[in-house]
């Protein structure tokens, strides 16, 4: 099952070992797109669909120093070499636009403030160019300025377009801006945005519909993760939360919806993938800790369509071949996730290699 073709929008998939967003921090302090990054992905391309790293669509919102942008021309013409490089190997690659919101921290951001939907800080600190750094208080967005916010991820998509991207995913996921209106221990809001579940999705809703009008619905898919507490967030009621969103997706008619289906830190559990099943008549890809077997077994059962790995593709950029040849895999090297140069990023070798 995990090698039998899949549609999406207009592409048609030949497995569905897709390659999760993972933010690897080598795009430098100008957030540029490089020649590095266009190996790593190129190297990734037996993937049914690549998903790019989180990255910015407004300037000022880093989050983590060195993630790369696509808000500027420059940054068009790096991605286009990410975009052409996997495209000559076969592959089919999305771009995960991305708001930071009170993630992004004013050290890396020459001071600009962040926002979010309330102004509540992450609890803790972070690791900023500066040093350890306690995360800030955000300011809460103003009515009258989500329209900006919201055209930014359209601006986002069409340059992801034009730098010759498949489509994109919204990041709706991991305690950033729009998951910081949607989950209720980020978002208090007493006007349109906040309370209710249709406040609190209402701008993810705007920013699918700018998005999809932007580039196409077929083109567009999305990532929630409704129990993930990384970035200090908690919801009343994830299930609620994830059930309303999957009835609501529909009408949006995407090329899938994501779902990271537990939490990084246990503190939040349930059965999500079930109740987006349930709810959502679209492709639906799950992730996080799946096994290739486990992945082949959930396939099967028609739970889910296709499953996205992290780790285990970081390490592997073969991943879908060595599965196939039941081969063993090689173990991610945490140390280098987010260190600069090819060191644990595009030095993982491939199945001949290693067994050479
Ligand atoms: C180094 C690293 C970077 C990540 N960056 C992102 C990211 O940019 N966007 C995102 O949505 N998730 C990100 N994640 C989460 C992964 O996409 C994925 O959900 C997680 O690794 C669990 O899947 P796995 O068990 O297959 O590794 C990151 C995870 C890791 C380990």
């Amino acid at each position: 099952m995990l090698f039998d073709a899949l549609r999406l929008g207009p592409l048609t998939l030949p497995n569905r070992i897709l390659l999760a967003p993972l933010t690897r921090t080598r795009a430098g302090l100008e957030h540029l797109p490089n020649d590095l990054m266009a190996e790593y992905y190129a190297q990734r391309a037996s993937g049914g669909l690549l998903i790019t790293e989180c990255t910015m669509v407004a300037p000022g919102t880093s989050a983590f120093a060195a993630e790369p942008g696509i808000y500027s021309p420059a940054q068009v013409a790096g991605w286009k070499k990410v975009t052409d490089a996997v495209h000559a190997r076969g592959g089919r690659i999305f771009m995960q636009i991305w708001h930071a919101g009170r993630a992004a921290h004013p050290a890396m951001n020459d001071g600009a403030e962040n926002v979010s939907s309330s102004a509540i800080a992450i609890d803790g600190d972070v690791h900023t160019p500066k040093g350890k750094l306690p995360n800030a208080v955000p300011r809460a967005l103003a009515l009258e300025e989500i329209p900006t916010v919201v055209a930014a991820y359209a601006q986002g998509a069409r340059n992801a377009i034009e730098a010759g991207f498949d489509g994109v995913e919204v990041h709706g996921a991991n305690g950033y801006l729009i998951d910081q209106f949607l989950r209720d221990s980020a978002n208090k809001r007493t006007d349109g945005y906040g309370g209710s579940l249709e406040n609190r999705a209402r701008f993810l809703f705007e920013v699918l519909t700018a998005v999809t009008a932007a580039i196409g619905a077929e083109r567009v898919g999305l990532r929630l993760s409704p129990l993930n507490s990384y970035n200090s967030m908690i919801d009343s009621d994830p299930i609620g939360l994830i059930g309303f969103l999957a009835e609501r997706l529909n009408a949006f008619k995407l090329a899938y919806l994501h779902v990271m289906r537990s939490d990084f830190f246990q503190a939040q559990k349930g059965d999500v993938m079930t109740v987006a099943r349930a709810n959502y008549q679209g492709v639906l890809i799950g992730n996080m800790g799946y096994t290739p077997a486990e992945a082949e077994q959930a396939i099967s059962e028609g739970k889910l369509d296709a499953v996205a790995f992290g780790t285990a593709f970081l390490a592997n950029p073969d991943l879908p071949e060595r599965i196939q040849a039941g081969a063993e895999l090689n173990q991610p090297d945490p140390g280098s996730f987010y260190t600069p140069g090819a060191k644990g990023y595009t030095d993982y070798p491939a199945m001949s290699a290693a067994m050479a």
